[in-house]
Order: structure tokens, then sequence, then C-alpha cells
């Protein structure tokens, strides 16, 4: 079996901190080895061709803290390469090297995702320099978990009132002051999660997940739009866009996410792009919402098997929106008979409350309003508090 091949393999003496050394030209590569091990920066591995597939996993298992990546051996290979490792939920930091002084590489291996450019000749204190930057962010990376909470809104059908719902639970629960909290709409062709909160964003998850490679905390940051009420947003795009194999960077911008906020709300609208799996995959709670029409119910009830009947099952509640609207027919039994369970929140129908958020752009959750009691009592339960026996009483056990 062929190996990597190596002029060191010191990981295991050297305890965690590491570094790969991706360089095909063996001076240049045997320099920068020397200069990494007189500071006491042990060199992992180096490698002297560019890593096939097979071999970059075995890599990447190592857990090193810095892979220099030299491109002048083959630009397209080392910026693919590049690219490659800055996809993948790893901390690591990528460095390109060059001999070339040509702006535009160096533009191209930062679009590639790496965070460094060394230009030939390296200078000892420049390599140390920015070694000691990549330790410094991965242990500030270490230190934050992923521990926020992912609480998923999905619609049983379109219209059902996802993202009404959404957009005001994220500012109920902000109110709450249980920690920070970011709205996400992946709704990516017509999602209008910012359009509802009054805001407009001039970058979308497309961005996000556009530029895998340079998702980090600062670059996610920048994506974000802040409503009045300190819920953070990121937005859909603007424009209508078809985009698929969403799933890698899916995981990694909910990742980034759930390190920075306590609460990371999704608008997933119908769920029906590719990344629905990712985010079931990842959520704490699914929030169902349906109507009390035959359609809706019958749709509601089958999401609810597929999501039961996957392999991680999370905690799942059922909304029913407009349950007072006139044209609904289907009462409180028939409902819960037609989901197999029973409902867990009711919002009533109140036109007058949500043309007026509409007009005036303030939000619903902001006001008193027969929708904003219910959608605060949610936000009361998800942030953890007690509820407010008599009201949860009244509101959430309506149907039981
Ligand atoms: N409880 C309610 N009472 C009255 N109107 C409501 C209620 N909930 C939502 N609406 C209105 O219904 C319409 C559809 O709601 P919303 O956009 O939230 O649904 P959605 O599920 O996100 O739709 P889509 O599938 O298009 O994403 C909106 O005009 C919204 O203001
Ligand atoms: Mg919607």
């Amino acid at each position: 079996m062929a190996t990597i091949p190596s002029i060191s393999d010191s990981l295991t003496a050297a305890g965690s901190a590491s570094i790969v050394l991706i360089v095909p030209d063996a001076a240049r590569r045997g320099k920068l080895d020397r200069m990494l091990n007189d500071s006491a920066f042990p060199v992992a591995r180096g490698c002297s061709t560019y890593p096939e597939s097979r071999y970059l996993e075995e890599l990447i298992t190592l857990g090193c803290d810095v892979f220099v990546v030299d491109l002048d051996a083959n630009i397209e290979q080392a910026l693919a390469l590049i690219e490659n490792i800055c996809s993948r939920d790893n901390p690591a930091t990528v460095m390109a090297t060059s001999a070339r002084s040509d702006p535009a590489l160096l533009i191209r291996s930062m679009q590639a995702g790496a965070r460094e450019f060394l230009a030939e000749p390296v200078l000892a204190k420049t390599l140390i320099d920015a070694v000691t930057r990549a330790l410094t962010r991965r242990e500030k990376t270490q230190d934050l978990a992923p521990t926020g909470k992912l609480l998923m809104f999905v619609g049983a059908k379109g219209g059902s009132g996802v993202t009404t719902l959404a957009t005001n639970f994220s500012i109920a629960l902000t109110k709450q002051d249980a920690g920070k909290v970011v709205i996400v709409d992946m709704d990516l062709q017509l999602g209008e999660a910012a359009l509802g909160l009054n805001l407009t964003s001039q970058f979308s998850v497309l961005d996000a997940l556009r530029n895998e490679g340079r998702l980090d905390n600062d670059f996610l940051s920048s994506l974000l739009v802040r409503h009045t009420s300190g819920l953070s947003v990121l937005a859909a795009p603007e424009q209508y866009t078809p985009f698929n194999s969403l799933s890698s960077g899916v995981k990694k911008v909910f990742t980034i996410l759930r390190r920075q906020f306590a609460f990371v709300v999704v608008d997933a609208g119908m769920a029906i792009c590719n990344a629905e799996e990712t985010l079931l995959d990842l959520a704490d709670t699914i929030y169902v919402v349906t109507e009390a029409s035959v359609p809706a119910l019958r749709n509601a009830r089958r999401l609810l098997s597929y999501i039961a009947g996957r392999e991680r099952s999370p905690h799942v509640e059922i909304i029913v929106n407009r349950f007072n609207g006139k044209e609904f027919a289907i009462d409180q039994n028939s409902t819960t008979k037609a989901l197999g369970r029973p409902v867990d929140w009711k919002i009533p129908n109140d036109s007058p409350s949500v043309r007026t958020a509409e007009n005036t752009g303030v939000p619903l959750a902001m006001k008193d309003s027969p929708i904003s009691r219910v959608v605060d009592q949610m936000a009361v339960i998800a942030s953890g508090k007690p509820a407010q026996s008599k009201k949860s009483k009244t509101l959430r056990g309506l149907f039981q």
C-alpha cells in the first residue's frame, strides 16, 4: 500500500501542535521544515506530491493545525486541494506559498480558502507569525463547541404560515434573553423572512454556501443583518436561484452558527431543497406547521411519519395555524385523529393583526395580539424557562 511521501513523522512525539507541509519542491520543503522545527513547531507530515483523496483523508484525520500548500508545482491541483481541505468542518488553517509574485494568484488562493499567502523567499519570522495566528484561531474555535439549539420550522403545504411563525417566534425568543438568536432563511428559492422583518440584506445563505472554503465565524458574521429586536438574520437570496449540492456547506454553516448563537431558527419552507436531510439530522426541534384542512393534515401526517422513521428523530411539535378560520370545518378530534397525535400549538386566524404588521413593518411579535400571545408561549418553552401555567394550559393544551 502506498503511503504519503514523508520527510518526518513527528506527530506522536509532538503532542497537539502540528503542521503538514505539502510542498513538492524538496529544497523549499526542507527549508520550511527547518524553520518550523527551530521554532518548536514540529512538522507532522511532509508531502512531496499533492495527496490523492485517500491520503488526504488520512492527513485530515491527523487533526493538524496548519496545512502549508505550495502552489507552484501545479497551480490548479494545489488550489483544488486547498478548496477541498477548507470545505470540511475542520478548524485547521491553510496557507498557500508561491515564488510567483502574482496578485491574481493570491486572490485565487484566498478564494479557495487559504488564510495566509507566504511569498518566497519565506522569512522565518513571517512563517512563525502566521503559524502563531493559526494556533490562536484554532484555540478560539475549540473553545466554542456548537451547543446552540437548532429549531426548524417546516410547512405541510405552501402558505401554511411557516415564515410568519418562524420570524415572529425568533423575535419572541430574542425577547426571552436566553441567549443570542439567529434566523436562517433556507427557503432558498423564494424565501421572504427578511422581508417579513422589514429588512433588506446585501448577502444571503447562498453567499455562505458558495464560499464554503472561506466559511468561518468572521465571514459568516459579515453576511448577517440585525433586526432592531436584536435578532440576527441570514436571509434567502433576492433572486430566484436554483442551487444543488448543498449538504457539506449547510453542515458547516450551521456548525458555525451553533457556536455563535444559543438558538438557530430555520425557516425551511416546504423543505423541498436537498439540504433537508442535513437539517433534519441537525435539528433539535422540528415545528411542523399545518392548517386544519384535509390536504394539509394529510401532508403533515406523511411528514411526521417520515421524521419518526428516520434513524435520528428529533423532538417534534405540531402547530395548527389559522385554526379558527371560517373555511375550516375540521374539528379538534378529527384533527388529532388525522395527525395520529395531539396538536401542540394552535395559532388563531388573525388577519387584522397580520395586515397591520405587513403595512407598518413592525412584526407581530413586537406587539400584543392573539398570535403573538401564543408565539410568546412557544418561545418561553423553547428558551427552557418554565411555562406560565395558566396560559400554557389554555393555549398549548387546547387540542389535547
Ligand atoms: N395566523 C394567521 N392569520 C392570518 N394570516 C396569516 C396567519 N399566518 C399567516 N398568515 C398570512 O398568510 C400568508 C402566508 O403566510 P407565510 O408567508 O408565513 O406562509 P409560508 O408557509 O411561509 O408560505 P410559503 O410556502 O410561500 O413560504 C401571509 O400573507 C401571512 O401574512
Ligand atoms: Mg415562507
